[in-house]
């Protein structure tokens, strides 16, 4: 009987499987660990999964969704999947699902696929995906640090260090067969790993860079298919200096941090299909020198590379190494080991150069037609010790040389020796440059132009967003901001990639890298980004101006380290993802704490300020002529204002992680430092000295009385109608606020002009002369040539937000961030005749293009499968707004829309 009932059950779920077939319409793709496509050796044990739902059925949202985990693809079926079945969960959330499967072992591979219901039926499995748990404990690291604690006699560590590359090797045998193998490393300053005369991997300038004292980033590869069964295998590992061996000794050394001499910790950990492991690690055993081709590597003053000195072989079985040194144990870096999150490096875009001319007896200068950040690839032939040198620049001066006093000392040069006659092709490894030309000496014949290739190197994450209008100089715009921002990312955030500076400085991404995140998928590098700056708050609470602290300044204002705060609102807004803010409250709260014992007055001001409105434009390009832009401008009034915001945004923060006792304390203090900066700074229509900035912060942070309001915003249009005669006069943090406060009240058109300005001081100013990328200074054509950097991306302020926000109008919905519900409420602005852009947010693509024809707007939407679309018409849309042909109802302003593409005219 029971076998009866049993076999009744299984022809009836028998019946069920087959009658709920998948939705051919219903996908699901773009899978993601941590955000990261298919990961290796991550350290999160429970991390997040999300995916998108692929559809063109419209409005589809998810209902359920059921996830599988194992530790075979072979196992991934409901019935087997030994990891993680969640069964089918009821849930809309496809983002950030987190794993709640067996605990994992340390490098662990396991496989995943998800299928989900929606409203409109069920989707098939996806595609298979995979993730690998590295390492997560000190004690999971075999084997020991090597390196050579010192500097060789052909090298020089004064002010201008010259360390050359150190080789490491060893060989190991494998008897077995091989299942799978993972190599992680941690290569200090910057590693290459070979594998059987193999690099492995296309990371360059690898790994992110981080304060090693707090945390040192390992890498992961899968290498199974790069080892020789049963036979000999090598390992050959190069090591730059990279943030390590630091680029100037003695040179200010009470703010630059040295780390050591590169060293090294190799673990490839082996399985074998008898189920047994093994682990070859670094040790005293392998082999090493820092008598190669590299003579000399440093990100501000390029590689020397002496083909003469190149072992071949080395990397490879068999190499003789007896003139090699033992490798020497050292002292392990201090801080913590943690699997690298974020994206390395890349080669991410070849440019060819546009023109090559001789300015003189065997020079030339190379012109890539456009400011970039990497290196030049050289191909040459001539005979042994001929030495080429590639001097690398922004810009000419009128003779047709390059212009190196910008730069100031860096050296920028990279040296190429050759060893015999044969063509080479090379390009270095351990250095990069921010230029637009080239100088070329000691190329034996005439160079060609084919002969040289730029490589584009930052960091690996994809542009994902576009965004183009009717207008040719804000595309313009827009394209140089485009190569400043990705040419900048450096496994952190760099102010600029030219002269002997490259630091990531607080300040200069607040608000820009909101912008940002809708052009770059850059969650990982901002997250990463925060937990430098976290790392680096002092025990008394003090947060730096630069991160990682490589330069220790920490001079304690509101609006650079502030930028700590706006970061982590950034991510949260884009992403939804609540763990930036719970990670990171802790330490903003103590430095507000910090801030206000230290600094704010009985009457709740906040006196310290170190940088005002950083690098405001003179008044006059003449008044700039060769001034230096180095003025530091302290106002209390902004870090009385930034105060005030960030106790704004602290309730917000407190009201997301639930800490509701906390939110009248910072309710409190926000009224205060109201009622102080309201008396100490409000005169009759206007704040402070009634400059730009003075009167937009407390306009952006609404701090202005109600009925006040309309008067303070009149004298920001007053100064840039009439005493600016149409233009901006901001600086760092007033341009942060200028685009979007111009359009909250009405005024988008005087943003437009702002935006479209061609004459001094404006972006399309820079492009009149010639800028590719943009610049660090309004007047940077004429200022004093010490701090004036062609390619710094802090005085985009917020254009970029504006340019998505507003003139395309994808918004995240203010009390929905990531996505599910976001707002799409374009600024039709008179003036232009067409905006057209689009987004991958964490759902899919979202996409905004309207036209202009005569008095006719016609606005096509694309909206991902399982969000809503909040869709704003303009008010002068009342003659009736017809929706993919059908007239909507009349007074219908705002339209909720769910997944699909919709044509609007009104
Ligand atoms: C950097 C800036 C930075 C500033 C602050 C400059 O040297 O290039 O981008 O924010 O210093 O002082």
């Amino acid at each position: 009987m029971k076998r009866l009932t049993t076999l009744i059950l299984l022809f009836f779920t028998m019946i069920s499987v087959a009658i709920s077939h998948p939705d051919q319409d219903i996908a699901v793709d773009h899978l993601k660990v941590e955000m990261l496509t298919n990961p290796a050796g991550i350290d999160v044990e429970n991390p997040r999964l999300s995916w998108e739902i692929i559809t063109e059925t419209p409005s589809t949202y998810q209902q359920a969704y059921q996830v599988l985990v194992a530790s075979d693809p072979s196992l991934l079926s409901p019935d087997k999947a030994d990891l993680w079945n969640s069964g089918k969960v009821d849930a809309e959330e496809s983002t950030n699902i987190r794993y709640a499967g067996e605990e994992l072992d340390k490098d662990t591979k396991v496989y995943w696929k998800v299928k989900v219901w929606t409203n409109h039926g069920e989707s098939d499995w996806s595609e298979r995906a995979h993730w690998i748990l590295g390492l997560r404990y000190y004690k999971d690291w075999k084997g020991r640090w090597i390196g050579f604690d010192r500097a060789f006699p052909w090298e020089e560590v004064s002010t201008f260090p010259t360390l050359g590359a150190r080789y490491f090797r060893d060989e190991f045998d494998i008897k077995k067969t091989v299942e799978r193998a993972t190599v992680y490393i941690m290569g200090l300053g910057l590693y290459e790993l070979h594998l059987n005369g193999q690099k492995v991997g296309d990371a360059v300038l690898a790994p992110t860079p981080t304060d090693y004292t707090q945390n040192v980033k390992y890498n992961a590869y899968e290498v199974t298919d790069l080892l020789q069964e049963n036979g000999a295998n090598a390992v050959g590992v190069m090591l730059g200096n990279g943030r390590y061996f630091t680029m100037r000794q003695h040179y200010k050394p009470y703010k630059i941090k040295n780390f050591g001499f590169p060293k090294l910790l190799f673990n490839l950990i082996i399985h074998y299909t008898d189920g047994s492991t093994e682990v070859i690690s670094t040790s005293d055993q392998w082999k090493g020198t820092a008598d190669g081709p590299i003579r000399n590597n440093n990100e501000y003053d390029g590689e020397y590379y002496d083909a003469n000195k190149e072992f071949i072989g080395w990397d490879q079985v068999g190499f003789d190494d007896s003139a090699w040194l033992q490798a020497e144990y050292v002292q392990e870096p201090v801080g913590d080991y943690e699997a690298q999150m974020n994206e390395n490096m890349k080669v991410m875009q070849d440019v060819a150069p546009v023109s090559l001319e001789a300015i003189g007896q065997d020079r030339y200068v190379l012109d890539m037609g456009q400011n970039m950040v990497g290196w030049l690839q050289m191909t040459v032939k001539g005979k042994k010790g001929d030495t080429v040198k590639l001097k690398f620049a922004e810009s000419l001066q009128e003779n047709g040389e390059l212009f190196m006093t910008n730069l100031r000392d860096a050296k920028v040069t990279d040296t190429y020796v050759l060893k015999n006659e044969e063509k080479v092709t090379w390009e270095p490894r351990f250095t990069y440059h921010g230029f637009r030309f080239v100088e070329i000496s000691g190329y034996p014949g005439e160079p060609k132009i084919e002969d040289f290739m730029g490589k584009m190197v930052y960091d690996d994450i994809k542009t994902i967003g576009h965004f183009e209008t009717s207008d040719p100089m804000l595309n313009h715009i827009y394209q140089n901001a485009w190569w400043g921002i990705a040419g900048n990312y450096k496994g952190m955030p760099v102010d600029c990639p030219q002269r002997n500076e490259r630091q990531p400085w607080l300040g200069d991404r607040a608000v820009g890298a909101h912008g940002e995140s809708y052009m770059f998928d850059n969650v990982r590098l901002y997250k990463k980004w925060l937990d430098d700056i976290r790392l680096a708050q002092k025990a008394d609470g003090a947060l730096p101006d630069v991160a990682p602290a490589y330069w220790r300044y920490y001079s304690d204002n509101m609006t650079w380290p502030g930028t700590y705060l706006m970061i982590a609102d950034m991510l949260y807004q884009q992403t939804g993802d609540t763990s930036v803010i719970r990670e990171n409250y802790p330490a903003m709260k103590k430095w507000l704490g910090y801030m206000a014992d230290r600094y704010m007055t009985e009457d709740y001001i906040v006196t310290e300020d170190s940088y005002g409105d950083w690098v405001v434009p003179p008044p006059s390009i003449e008044a700039g002529t060769g001034q230096n832009a180095d003025v530091k401008r302290p106002s209390a009034l902004i870090s009385t204002a930034y105060y005030y915001h960030f106790m704004e945004v602290m309730s917000r923060f407190a009201t997301i992680l639930g800490k509701h006792e906390e939110i009248p304390s910072y309710q409190s203090l926000k009224e205060k430092v109201h009622e102080g900066f309201h008396e100490e700074f409000y005169h009759q229509g206007f704040y402070g000295d009634n400059k730009m900035t003075d009167n937009l912060l407390p306009l952006a942070f609404g701090m202005v009385p109600e009925d006040d309001r309309q008067r303070v915003f009149d004298q920001v249009v007053e100064t840039i109608q009439i005493k600016n005669n149409g233009h901006l006069s901001t600086g760092l943090i007033g341009t942060q606020w200028l685009m979007r406060t111009l359009s909250d009240y009405g005024r988008a058109d005087l943003a437009l002009k702002l935006a479209t300005n061609t004459t001094f001081p404006s972006w399309g100013y820079m492009i009149e002369n010639g800028a590719t990328t943009i610049w660090e200074l309004w007047h940077g054509n004429v200022a004093k040539p010490t701090m004036n950097s062609q390619n710094h991306t802090m005085l985009l302020g917020d254009l970029t937000v504006w340019f998505y926000e507003y003139l395309a109008g994808i918004k995240a919905g203010a009390d929905s961030p990531g996505f599910k519900v976001f707002e799409l409420a374009p600024v039709f602005v008179e003036g232009l005749d067409s905006v057209k852009a689009s987004f991958d947010s964490p759902y899919g693509a979202i996409g905004s293009h309207w036209e202009r024809k005569g008095e006719q707007i016609t606005w096509k939407i694309k909206v991902p499968a399982n969000t809503t679309a909040i869709v704003k018409m303009p008010i002068s849309a009342t003659g009736g707004i017809l929706m993919n042909g059908e007239a909507l109802r009349s007074g219908d302003m705002e339209v909720k829309l769910g997944s699909g593409e919709y044509e609007l005219v009104f």
